[in-house]
């Protein structure tokens, strides 16, 4: 068990949130395009997503050499402090290469493996989210908190769909299924700004399968500390099968809606 004080942590991972949301939005490139594919020729990676990480790793290790990372874009290293750094460092890479707003910066510290600090920067929005575990969420210098719950029916979702092509058609069969029965739909292109949505009221619930740590970490602990209840399946903790995050009063009632949908029976994970 680390002793690092998370106040450090934080203003380590605002700074370089900020850094790197700067970077990305003053350096796009305006003939960017894409630098590889990798799970699926869906799922693309610019040349900004790897520099923004190794950004805020070099920003990170240079202040805290002896801690670990989990990047997207290929950092991982377990580190000897006790404290590892889970990275996203643009989420939202189809938004950013189509030139739309709405990508982020995702930082969290985990120490002994829970997350105790979560940065969202949001550059085209003038937005910054951060929690730190037991101290709330906030945007900027305003405490965040979910809407009152409302019933399924007037319940605004966000959600996402993975990468993998050949999951596509069950996501589709949850929406399909989904849209009649609820107020509408989002699909916003960044997980971690609609788990930071969901916290600052602006959605009910976002629900997604296939994710990876790095989409989550950050906004999930945004979305909890702001009075959401976030998980998987019932009576799991959330995972690339479900993420979901909701108002109190609506999680039980999603989580039970998506079980029930059938579209888990496609004899694959996510
Ligand atoms: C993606 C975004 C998207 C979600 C995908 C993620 P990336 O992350 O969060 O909203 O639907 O599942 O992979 O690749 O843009 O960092
Ligand atoms: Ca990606
Ligand atoms: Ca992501
Ligand atoms: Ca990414």
């Amino acid at each position: 068990m680390t002793d690092t004080p998370l106040s450090e942590l934080l203003g380590l991972a605002l700074e370089a949130g900020r850094r790197a949301g700067a970077l990305l939005r003053d350096g796009r490139p305006d003939d960017l395009t894409v630098a590889k594919t990798k799970t699926s020729a869906v799922d693309v990676v610019t040349e900004m997503d790897i520099a923004a990480e190794k950004l805020i790793t070099g920003f990170l290790s240079e202040h805290r050499p002896q801690d670990g990372f989990l990047g997207e874009e290929g950092a991982a290293s377990p580190g000897t402090s006790g404290i590892r750094w889970v990275v996203d460092p643009l989420d939202g890479t189809v938004n950013y290469l189509y030139g739309l707003p709405t990508w982020a910066v995702s930082i969290a510290a985990e120490r002994d493996g829970e997350t105790v600090v979560g940065v969202v920067e949001v550059p085209l929005r003038g937005e910054t989210f951060h929690a730190v575990l037991g101290g709330g969420a906030w945007l900027g210098e305003r405490r965040l908190a979910v809407r009152p719950s409302p019933a399924l029916d007037e319940a605004l979702v966000a959600t996402g769909f993975g990468y993998l092509r050949d999951r596509r058609a069950h996501q589709a069969e949850i929406v399909r299924q989904l849209l009649p029965r609820v107020r509408d739909i989002r699909r916003g292109g960044s997980a971690a700004i609609d788990l930071c949505d969901v916290a600052a009221g602006r959605a009910d619930a976002y629900y997604e399968r296939g994710l990876n740590p790095w989409d989550l970490a950050a906004g999930d602990l945004v979305a909890r500390e702001a009075g959401a209840l976030t998980g998987g399946r019932p009576g799991e903790p959330a995972s690339g099968e479900l993420a979901l995050a909701a108002s109190p009063g609506l999680f039980g009632v999603l989580q039970e809606f998506l079980e029930d949908s059938g579209a888990w029976h496609d004899g694959q994970r996510a």
